[in-house]
């Protein structure tokens, strides 16, 4: 059935819920290139202004998922669970996380994204390993994922093509920051990967999406709900991102932090982070029956080697060098080094998370535009963390550049990024809902 387009866009203009065959429509019709973009441009900020109710909301989602492939991994039998983070600085759980839970019997059909304005993104950190090749098809992720239990994988571009034309027109209309805008774009790309259950990440603070912990709050609450409407067990973990996670900003760097984790080393805080969000997917998977009995069983993975040897497996089956994961000098290394020092005694009040990635960024570890190429060498390694005492003249930050000019250019940046004073820090997990 047709509808009028224009007609659906003045009663959500006006507050009024759509029904299920109308939403349907909007996608598929949208989804062919029979809508057009002035119009659907109209909608995304009509609901931007009015929200979509809990039912609206599964319908989208659900109308977005089938825009595209959906992938059927029933000929693997371990329980299916990806974990997804709302993006932050520092970000590497992903790269720790999925080897870990791989190594404890949960299939993980990872796939994840480039970084996204201040935010790093998984694949180009992984890229920063020779060879490794992040594009597969199908066939061949499904290959991987039976054969060792996790693949690490690009979104493939067959899989919810509806989100990509309506999430590059809410980049040029200012409809980004929309709770069911952003749940229903998570949710549909998580969901076309047939999984048997979800673990989110929602990052709270300066360096994520969500600055507060109420709005995180909804958003965490919203994709639960969608989870629920379709009948697949989500749990959401509230993390702090208002400093950056662990010590590497970058890509390579964070390649490196990863290994250490895998090694039984790392940051206590990404170590916690990882920690926290594995155990929910081994309970998740039925693996163990409480967080307690899953932190034991992952401990005991990371001790044996068996979750380091996970991360060998897929480097290998997707043509990376694997001798990097020995030997981390093997991986791009910057020309110079620059170290910015405390400016006076005191604590550590504050480390600005969206100010340290967008330093990154600029360094060249991150993109200005679309097409720019990353220099998977540079980053900076935070020496220290919210809470710290530090002295005048302590290191607080490594910068690994290789452009003068763009170091310059961030500098300034991450000069202000670190507050001292006598403030003590924020708590690293901020709760969790299920
Ligand atoms: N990440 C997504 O995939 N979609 C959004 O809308 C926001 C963040």
């Amino acid at each position: 059935m047709a509808f009028s387009f224009r007609r659906l866009i003045e009663r959500k203009r006006d507050g009024e819920i759509l029904r299920d065959e109308e939403i349907r429509w909007i996608i598929g019709e949208y989804s062919r290139g029979a809508l057009p973009d002035y119009q659907m441009s109209a909608l995304l900020m009509a609901i931007f202004k009015e929200g979509l109710d809990q039912a609206e909301l599964a319908v989208w989602t659900d109308a977005m998922l089938h825009s595209g492939d959906v992938l059927d991994f029933s000929h693997v039998a371990a329980p299916k669970i990806d974990k997804h983070s709302t993006g932050g600085v520092g970000d590497k759980v992903s790269i720790a996380l999925g080897p870990m839970a791989a190594a404890c019997g949960v299939a993980v059909p990872m796939m994840s994204g480039r970084g996204l304005g201040h935010t790093g993104g998984t694949v180009d950190k992984l890229e920063s390993i020779p060879g490794f090749r992040t594009e597969l098809d199908p066939s061949e992720f499904g290959v991987i994922l039976e054969r060792i239990g996790m693949v690490l994988a690009g979104q493939s571009e067959t899989l919810v093509p509806a989100d990509r034309r309506i999430y590059a027109l809410r980049d040029a209309t200012g409809t980004v920051p929309s709770i069911p805008l952003i749940a229903s774009s998570i949710m549909s790309k998580k969901l076309a990967e047939g999984l048997d259950a979800l673990v989110l990440d929602v990052k709270v603070g300066r360096g994520a999406f969500m600055k507060d912990l109420d709005r995180a709050r909804l958003l965490a609450e919203t994709m639960v709900g969608i989870g629920r409407s379709v009948g697949t067990p989500v749990v959401a973990v509230l993390t702090d991102m208002n400093q950056p996670l662990g010590r590497a900003v970058g890509n390579a760097n964070e390649i490196v932090e990863a290994i250490e984790v895998l090694k039984g080393g790392g940051p206590p805080d990404l170590v916690e982070v990882c920690y926290r969000l594995t155990e929910e997917m081994l309970v998740l998977g039925g693996i163990e029956a409480d967080r307690p009995a899953a932190r034991r069983r992952l401990q005991e993975a990371i001790s044996s080697g068996a979750a380091f040897e996970k991360l060998e497996q897929v480097v290998e089956a997707q043509d990376g060098d694997p001798r990097v994961l020995h030997d981390p000098s093997l991986l791009p290394r910057a020309g110079h080094e620059e170290v910015v020092t405390a400016p006076r005694d005191g604590y550590v009040a504050r480390i600005d998370a969206f100010d340290i990635g967008t330093a990154a960024l600029r360094l060249g570890g991150g993109r200005e535009r679309k097409e720019d190429a990353i220099d998977p060498a540079v980053g900076l390694s935070v020496e220290v963390k919210v809470g710290d005492r530090v002295e005048t003249g302590q290191p607080l930050a490594v910068v690994a550049w290789n452009n003068g000019g763009k170091l310059a250019d961030s500098l300034p940046m991450i000069t202000a990024a670190f507050e001292i004073s006598d403030q003590l820090g924020t708590p690293l997990v901020y709760g969790e809902l299920r």
